[in-house]
């Protein structure tokens, strides 16, 4: 078991305590935006922080409690909003995604990199308890592919990946060197209705379903026989609460859990959708870039780790996701028809 120093262990970061002060960075993204509405209803609108570098949009989420206006690699900002609202756990989401860094390699280490160094030193200074998201992403070509270990070879191949290994290492270090209670998971490919993905080699699994709804076909940017791990948002906003409100005592690994709810390639999604929707059709025009970036991932990870050490269990698999989508999808658009 890995202990940190008692007199860093955060205060409302083991079961049972309930956290007190949230700071959300990159809260307007994918997974900020639903984990900010259920930390919110759950810990009360005042005790969950929103920051961003951009207020263009979800504007109900931005008026319904505090938020700053923050980019995240800011240390002294980042200290400021923590010392003002008193905050004592930071779920630090801010980052680009594989695509984009792809192609923005620099800006992505500098983004992801030094976003992270500078929460994990405000987390030194000041005690924080820090959640941090790594991927599937973090493994390259030399991982074995499937039922993927939690402890393996990490050799990734794109930079998202270099940043999210390094991300790792550097929550370990600041835990082991400092006694900083960073935690987190390696998320797969995230799926939802609410807020869209940006700029990463999963985004195809979300954008199928509204092509499905609006169009009844889809031309996927993966060869459809890439599989990939994916989870459907509740069980990632699951995942997230429920490992920084896990037993210390309980964890043998801290950060960078390996988490995974479902693995499919686009020809089987294609085929869950058609069960709903049979006259949907899907074409291929292959991304070389997203498909390079795929195929070094793996196809289907394990997460024993998780569902030993503090519980972790999926809610969501392929079909009930499916499901839930395209009703929820549905819901949204006659809501938007109606509007005009
Ligand atoms: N969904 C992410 C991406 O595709 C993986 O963590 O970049």
């Amino acid at each position: 078991m890995i202990r940190a120093p008692s007199r860093f262990v955060k205060r409302g970061a083991s079961k049972g305590e309930q956290m007190k002060r949230v700071l959300i960075t990159g809260a307007l993204g994918q997974l900020g935006s639903e984990l900010a509405t259920s930390l919110r209803e759950r810990l009360g609108a005042d005790n969950v922080v929103l920051s961003d570098i951009r207020t263009d949009v979800n504007r109900d989420l931005i008026e319904s409690g505090p938020f700053e206006l923050l980019d995240a690699v800011d240390g002294r900002g980042l200290s400021d909003v923590v010392r003002r609202y008193d905050v004592d756990t930071v779920y630090h989401l801010a980052a680009l995604l594989s695509a984009t860094a792809e192609t923005r390699p620099q800006e992505a280490w500098n983004l992801n990199m030094g976003g992270l160094i500078s929460v994990l030193e405000v987390a030194r200074e000041r005690g924080l308890a820090v959640f941090t998201p790594s991927s599937i992403g973090s493994f390259g070509p030399t991982t074995p592919k499937d039922w993927t270990s939690q402890d393996t070879l990490q050799r990734p191949t794109s930079m998202y990946g270099v940043t999210k290994v390094a991300g790792e290492l550097l929550c370990d270090y600041y835990f082991h060197k400092y006694g900083v209670d960073a935690r987190g998971v390696r998320y797969p490919g995230l799926i939802s209705y609410k807020t869209q993905p940006g700029g990463g080699t999963t985004d195809y699994a979300v954008e199928i379903f509204y092509a499905a709804v609006e169009h009844g076909r889809y031309t996927c940017f993966l060869k459809g026989d890439t599989y990939l791990d994916m989870m459907y948002m509740p069980d990632a906003v699951k995942a997230a609460v429920d490992i920084m409100d896990a037993d210390p005592e309980h964890l043998r690994h801290r950060n960078a859990f390996n988490v995974t709810a479902m693995s499919f390639c686009p020809e089987e999604l294609a085929g869950y959708i058609r069960a709903l929707i049979p006259n949907f059709d899907i074409s291929y025009k292959v991304d070389p870039i997203r498909q390079a970036i795929a195929d070094s991932w793996p196809n289907r990870m394990e997460d024993y780790a998780a569902r030993v050490e503090w519980g972790w269990k999926p809610e969501y698999d392929t079909e009930r996701m499916t499901a839930d989508m395209l009703e929820k999808i549905r819901e949204r658009s006659n809501v938007a028809e109606h509007a005009r």
